[in-house]
């Protein structure tokens, strides 16, 4: 066939959303993942799951997070992975580590020691065979307060809200307006960075509110990929870069929490590929 199928009005929906606009004005393409893709982006979830659950478990107090960034690559190289946030915009390390007040994007620091009582998020991104697993989590290192540990399932229950929100037919929004609800007045929900789409690069559209109204937005379709990682503040939402350009601390310097998973949208609701296999 020399002429490319007709499209009916679904396909062109999946493709060219025209609700949505990005701002120079060209419509926001949502990939869907063929079966083979799907499962590039599961060995690839895998493959991030398992670098973050190595370091995890290494994490001790007096540990630099430098070495948190040398345990990454290591272990990335060692699955045949590639750490995708290494150079990505200039990023000058493997992974992002943040530390208490930090919200998101730390720097790897060899001037940075962990500390009993800290939370620290560390988030791991690979490239495996051309695609990309996506998922951090924020890790209590020792004793911390009770605050701090209460904030730390904040988080880790407003991710996973959101996950179970991401179910075929339904739309980007109502993911945010899960979010919204499950955390209510026990913090503030970080509006400045959202989630993303995710597949043969880290960041692709869709992007993906945390704070949504129910209805909103595109509709979720079998085979697309995005991430879902709610950043959690204890005190205000607000949010300040440092010189460094990078790291992201909170306004008035209460700590923040991060979960973050990669899903696949499938038949019946999202299935989270950064799992352990
Ligand atoms: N993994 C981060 C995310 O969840 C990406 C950070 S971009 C970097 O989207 F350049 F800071 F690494
Ligand atoms: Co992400
Ligand atoms: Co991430």
């Amino acid at each position: 066939m020399m002429m490319p199928q007709a499209a009916t009005g679904i396909e062109i929906e999946m493709v060219l959303d025209r609700r949505a606009r990005v701002p120079q004005g060209a419509p926001m393409a949502i990939a869907i993942l063929s079966a083979g893709e799907r499962d590039r982006m599961r060995r690839a979830g895998r493959a991030a799951s398992a670098t973050l659950a190595y370091v995890g478990s290494r994490l001790a107090p007096g540990m630099t997070t430098l070495e948190i960034d040398r345990m990454v690559r290591a272990h990335t190289q060692a699955q045949g992975g590639r750490p995708s946030q290494l150079g990505y915009h200039g990023f000058p390390a493997a992974v992002c580590v943040s530390r208490n007040d930090i919200v998101c994007h730390g720097v790897p620091s060899e001037r940075v020691r962990l500390a009993e009582g800290d939370i620290v998020n560390v988030d791991v991104t690979t490239e495996l065979d051309g695609f990309h697993g996506d998922t951090s989590a924020t890790f209590v290192i020792g004793d911390a307060a009770a605050h701090a540990r209460a904030l730390v399932e904040l988080a880790r229950g407003a991710r996973d809200a959101g996950i179970a929100a991401a179910v075929p037919g339904a739309r980007l929004g109502d993911i945010g307006a899960a979010i919204v609800g499950f955390v209510g007045d026990r913090g503030s929900i970080v509006e400045a960075y959202g989630g993303h789409g995710i597949g043969r690069a880290m960041h692709l559209d869709p992007h993906v509110p945390h704070v949504g109204r129910r209805g909103s937005g595109h509709r979720l379709r079998e085979g697309m990929a995005f991430t879902i990682e709610p950043m959690i503040n204890a005190g205000s939402a607000e949010i300040r870069t440092d010189a460094d350009g990078w790291t992201v601390r909170t306004a008035d310097g209460a700590w923040s929490a991060q979960f973050e998973h990669t899903v696949l949208i499938g038949p019946h609701g999202a299935e989270i590929t950064t799992v352990p296999g």
